[in-house]
């Protein structure tokens, strides 16, 4: 029996791998307009890392870890996000020592055991931008426009930005509480959910997507009002920053994130088209984060963006994918009794920094012109024996089927 692919992830082919490098090329280069390096962390951690970072009772830690033990029976989780990495990194390199302020970004798998589902895989890719150091609300607009930067170049249209604060510390505290009175009553008409939640985690029942949960919030109080002088200035502040740049965003009283090391603003990005799964990106500022980690109170503030979901998009609306770059040189020898001068030539072609390519099969030259032809090959050089006994080759322009002997020593320069 074959093996399959495991439930949830999925093979790039190479028919496909110049989207993904197309989309990674232009979300490096925007990155690098807004000053971000680039970091690579593992992709396992020690599973305490997003415990204590993502929050022990979110939906990520309890249900979808990738989690299993190493030789020395040290627990390990597939990295589900890139926020927590980061920061440990940061923290355990003294990044701060670097510069007061440092703007990382990644790329790269993420892994969450998920029930799979149209936009939604166990591993799929993020990229992500974070800002440490900093509790300036202008630090927040930057990431927001960044990130629709990055969207725009890659032509993407009709998305929706949603914002929120769910405040500090202090605030959500009290808030909290306020919020547990209110559904004290109601508890039994909650999903099940949504009981562990006025638990565990109150903040998350405004998330709850249910009917009959979404009738009990619709009256209840929210975040937004209850914040603090500090968080409803800095709130402001973002707003503020994002209509100068002309961004239109949509205030959500309700948006909390699924992650619980949020502060101040949170936002997400939804397109409408991509269904159940609609947020194609999303983040806020995490001002505890750091501490929670073992660092000194550092503020910060981030993103990160679903790469699957964005190509679903660009496929949904259509956008036209760049061409994909074709072979410049295909060498096709006319007998088979010719592969070591074809092979030869070959060699000489690439190092001339061409890229070329021959078939390895016994394949008649007919079949290998219409290799030549599939490969979108510009030229193609036909090694035959009695043209190269005289120093000479065929060259073939594919495009306008000319062909013409030429000299091997001129062959470089013609091409
Ligand atoms: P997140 O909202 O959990 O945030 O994930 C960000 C994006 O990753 C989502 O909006 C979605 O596009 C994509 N995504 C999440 N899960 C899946 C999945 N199972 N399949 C496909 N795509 C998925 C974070 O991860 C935070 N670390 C963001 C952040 C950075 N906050 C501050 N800094």
């Amino acid at each position: 029996m074959l093996i399959k692919v495991p439930k949830g992830t999925q093979d790039i082919l190479p028919e496909d791998i110049s989207k993904w490098y197309y989309i990674e090329d232009r979300i490096k280069e925007i990155l690098n307009k807004y000053g971000y390096k680039e970091i690579r962390t593992p992709f396992f951690e020690y599973t305490d890392l997003f415990v204590r970072g993502i929050g022990e009772s979110t939906d990520i830690v309890t249900k979808e870890m990738f989690t299993f033990l190493d030789r020395k029976g040290r627990s390990l989780t597939l990295r589900p996000e890139g926020t927590a990495p980061v920061v440990r990194a940061y923290l355990e390199k003294s990044m701060d020592r670097i510069s007061k302020v440092i703007k990382l970004f990644y790329l790269g798998p993420m892994f969450r055991c998920e029930k799979p589902q149209s936009g939604r895989f166990r591993q799929f890719n993020q990229f992500g931008i974070e800002i440490i150091g900093t509790k300036s609300s202008a630090a927040d607009a930057e990431v927001i426009i960044t990130v629709l930067d990055v969207y725009k170049k890659l032509g993407l249209k009709n998305l929706e930005i949603l914002i929120n604060s769910v405040g500090c510390k202090e605030c959500r505290g009290a808030y909290v509480q306020k919020l547990k009175k209110y559904l004290e009553d109601k508890k039994s008409f909650l999903c099940l959910e949504c009981k562990e939640r006025y638990n565990k985690n109150p903040l998350r029942v405004l998330d709850c997507k249910k009917d009959s949960c979404k009738k009990i919030i619709a009256s209840a109080p929210l975040i937004i009002e209850n914040l603090c002088q500090e968080c409803k200035l800095h709130f402001s502040e973002v707003k503020s920053f994002l209509h100068d740049q002309k961004i239109i965003f949509k205030e959500d009283p309700k948006l909390v994130r699924g992650l619980d090391y949020y502060t101040k603003t949170a936002f997400e990005i939804i397109s409408g088209g991509l269904g159940a799964q609609n947020a194609i990106g999303g983040g806020g500022r995490y001002d505890d984060l750091i501490e929670e980690l073992g660092g000194k109170s550092t503020p910060a503030v981030g993103f990160a963006a679903g790469i699957e979901r964005m190509m679903i998009v660009i496929e949904q609306q259509q956008i036209k994918w760049p061409e994909e770059k074709a072979l410049d040189v295909f060498v096709a020898k006319a007998k088979d009794e010719n592969i070591e001068a074809a092979f030869g030539l070959l060699q000489k072609i690439r190092n001339a920094g061409l890229s070329a390519d021959m078939d390895y099969s016994e394949s008649s030259l007919k079949s290998q012109m219409r290799i030549a032809n599939k490969s979108g090959a510009r030229y193609t050089v036909i090694v035959g024996e009695e043209e190269f006994s005289k120093h000479m080759v065929i060259l073939r322009n594919m495009q306008t089927k000319e062909q013409k002997e030429v000299k091997i020593d001129d062959l470089i320069d013609q091409l």
